[in-house]
């Protein structure tokens, strides 16, 4: 039985395969948040394919990243003001379903995720199958990333329309974890999701919210699922 560590690196190894097919002789390449990204970035050095990240312009989107790969050696990276144009993203996700709809946000990196994703040609995303459910918020939480003032406006409205939530606290320190925004992050209980759209509208109109982690099925995107027995292309 392979630990999740193990199938996250499987597919880690599929998604490899296609960075180098893509960007071998180096690309704008844009990089998520998170343990996985890690592993992706650590199954590339270990496979001897840094001096793709050298040859290539790294966009990354948390300083999270920017400073995991400064730790590894790899400095040309750009964490201020992303390029228009970027031609291959890599990432993970909370929860995934047959759909394709995704809910991010679980390192706190979903505005920056958002944009990049939408400023990226194809689209890359690496989970493990305990991250796939039929439908998207039956495992998860989705993550809201609001402004803080807004908060008693928003904290009115999801309990008046009796939804379960919480603020995410700082880890080591006292507060509320503040994104590389400066914003406040609430972990909001939905239940299976079967109109995403529905919820993501419903939430957005509240002024003070940011953007939410549900990602709507992207173009030019698949998701690389690390399985015990095989590797599943959604
Ligand atoms: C960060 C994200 C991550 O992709 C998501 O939380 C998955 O993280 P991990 O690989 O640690 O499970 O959306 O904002």
């Amino acid at each position: 039985m392979l630990s999740i560590e193990e199938l996250r690196i499987r597919a880690s190894l599929k998604a490899l395969d296609y960075l180098v097919s893509l960007c071998r002789d180096g690309c704008i390449l844009g990089l998520g948040t998170g343990s996985t990204v890690r592993f992706f970035i650590n199954t590339l050095l270990d496979k001897g394919y840094s001096y793709i990240l050298k040859k290539s312009i790294v966009i990354v989107s948390s300083i999270d990243t920017a400073l995991y790969l400064l730790n590894m050696g790899i400095e040309n990276i750009e964490s201020g003001l992303p390029r228009d144009s970027i031609d291959l993203y890599i990432d993970s996700a909370d929860e995934v379903d047959y759909r394709r709809y995704m809910i991010k946000g679980g390192g706190g990196a979903m505005l920056r995720e958002k944009i990049l994703t939408m400023l990226s040609h194809r689209k890359i995303f690496i989970v493990d199958e305990n991250k796939l459910s039929p439908t998207i918020g039956t495992k998860k939480p989705v993550p809201i990333e609001i402004e803080p003032f807004s908060y008693p406006l928003i904290k009115k409205y999801l309990n008046d329309k009796g939804y379960k939530y919480e603020i995410r606290y700082a880890k080591n320190r006292y507060g509320p974890e503040l994104t590389d925004n400066g914003n406040m992050i609430i972990d909001v209980y939905t239940g299976p999701l079967n109109n995403p759209r529905d919820f993501i509208t419903e939430i957005e109109l509240i002024p003070g919210v940011v953007t939410t982690g549900i990602f709507e099925p992207l173009n030019n995107s698949i998701i690389i699922v690390g399985k015990q027995n095989t590797i599943e292309v959604i």
